[in-house]
């Protein structure tokens, strides 16, 4: 006896919704508790802002509001969507799921809903999942989400992360196509160097006395080794683009976008470099206004560019998440069409 299944179709980025929280932080407002300046932080990483949510800004309200603006822009309610897939690090509880209020909320607590942990790779992990749902007929229409509240996860002290992390929410909508429009995705990880980004001191605390259990563990924030994230990204990382290129039958010349994740000007530079993404090919530079968002980096790049650039609907965009774990994850898609 074999099962039944539906044959494998193809699957495409329908539109695309973006939530920014209202207020703009300069590095002004940052430097002193830090030591540092303005001219450091623009030439070491190109930031000049960053978003930090307001107490009315939650994971939640954040992920809502870009989902409503991809349904619309997709002239679809939610009862067209069966599948909620949100990626997110700073949503403070393991159950019930940020997804499944999200679904509720927004008025289809039906759909199938699950949050996954993949840090900065977890809009293209969220991709790579929703894309291949579609295609084997699991699901119909997917809203994949990166949604981060990373000023809850951040101490504004630390002076190797506070002028970096921000907030932010993008959703796409995955659904059928009748061409590859999202192609094979090239991820994984270098699990071990899962210390290279992590939340401290909560996990150290807990890998080095777990039979102390939880209770004692202080409010976990984000730790990093800059230097070695920096190499990681622009040497192994960039890799996984030329492979995604090649699975795709893609050349760097045929792309309209290049959108990596947004997390330092230098690193998307130099990626773009070890790709041979040619000058023709518009890089995305949304972490200059907006910081590294994480999750959402790349869905809230991908709405700055089209709206900045509208001739890019249509186009094929590479994509590259990385991040903590450490993990990686990029595929070519061809950009949603104008709505
Ligand atoms: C974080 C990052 C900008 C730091 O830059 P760096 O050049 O590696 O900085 P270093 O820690 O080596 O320090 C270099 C100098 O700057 C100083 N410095 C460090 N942090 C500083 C700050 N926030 N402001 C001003 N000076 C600072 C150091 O004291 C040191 O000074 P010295 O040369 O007089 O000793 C860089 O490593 C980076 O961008 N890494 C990638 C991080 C990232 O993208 N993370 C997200 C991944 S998802």
């Amino acid at each position: 006896m074999s099962i039944k299944l539906p044959a494998v179709g193809n699957s495409q980025i329908l539109s695309v919704g973006s939530y920014r929280p209202k207020r703009l932080v300069p590095n002004s407002e940052i430097v002193d508790r830090i030591e540092s300046s303005d001219e450091w932080i623009v030439q070491r990483t190109g930031i000049q802002s960053r978003r930090f949510a307001g107490p009315e800004e939650g994971v939640i309200s954040m992920a809502m509001a870009a989902c409503e603006m991809a349904l619309e822009r997709a002239h679809m309610s939610m009862a067209d969507i069966d599948t909620v897939i949100l990626a997110t690090i700073s949503y403070p509880f393991q159950a019930p799921s940020a997804a499944t209020e999200l679904v509720a909320l927004l008025g289809n607590p039906k759909a199938a809903a699950v949050d996954i942990s993949a840090a900065c790779a977890g809009f293209c992990y969220g991709v790579a999942m929703a894309s291949d749902l579609v295609r084997t007929g699991n699901s119909k229409n997917v809203l994949v989400i990166g949604v981060e509240k990373l000023s809850d996860f951040t101490d504004p002290n630390d002076r190797a992360t506070a002028f970096i992390f921000a907030d932010g929410a993008g959703a796409v909508i995955i659904g059928a196509s009748d061409q590859a429009r999202i192609g094979p995705t090239i991820w994984g990880s270098d699990a071990d160097s899962r210390d290279t980004i992590m939340l401290t001191p909560a996990y150290t605390e807990f890998r080095n006395a777990p039979e102390k259990g939880v209770a004692h563990l202080g409010w976990p924030n984000i730790a990093q080794q800059g230097q070695a994230v920096y190499r990681w990204a622009v040497f192994t990382v960039s890799k996984a683009g030329i492979k995604a290129l090649e699975a795709a039958g893609v050349r760097a010349d045929e792309l309209g976008a290049f959108i990596p994740h947004q997390a330092n000007m230098r690193i998307i530079e130099s990626m773009a470099k070890e790709i041979n993404i040619p000058e023709s090919v518009i890089t995305a530079d949304d972490i200059r206004v907006n910081g590294n968002t994480s999750a959402a980096s790349i869905p809230l790049a991908m709405d700055a560019l089209l709206l900045k650039h509208p001739e890019l609907h249509g186009t094929l965009a590479l994509l590259i998440g990385y991040g903590a774990g450490l993990v990686y994850a990029a595929q070519v898609v061809a950009l949603p069409p104008a709505p």
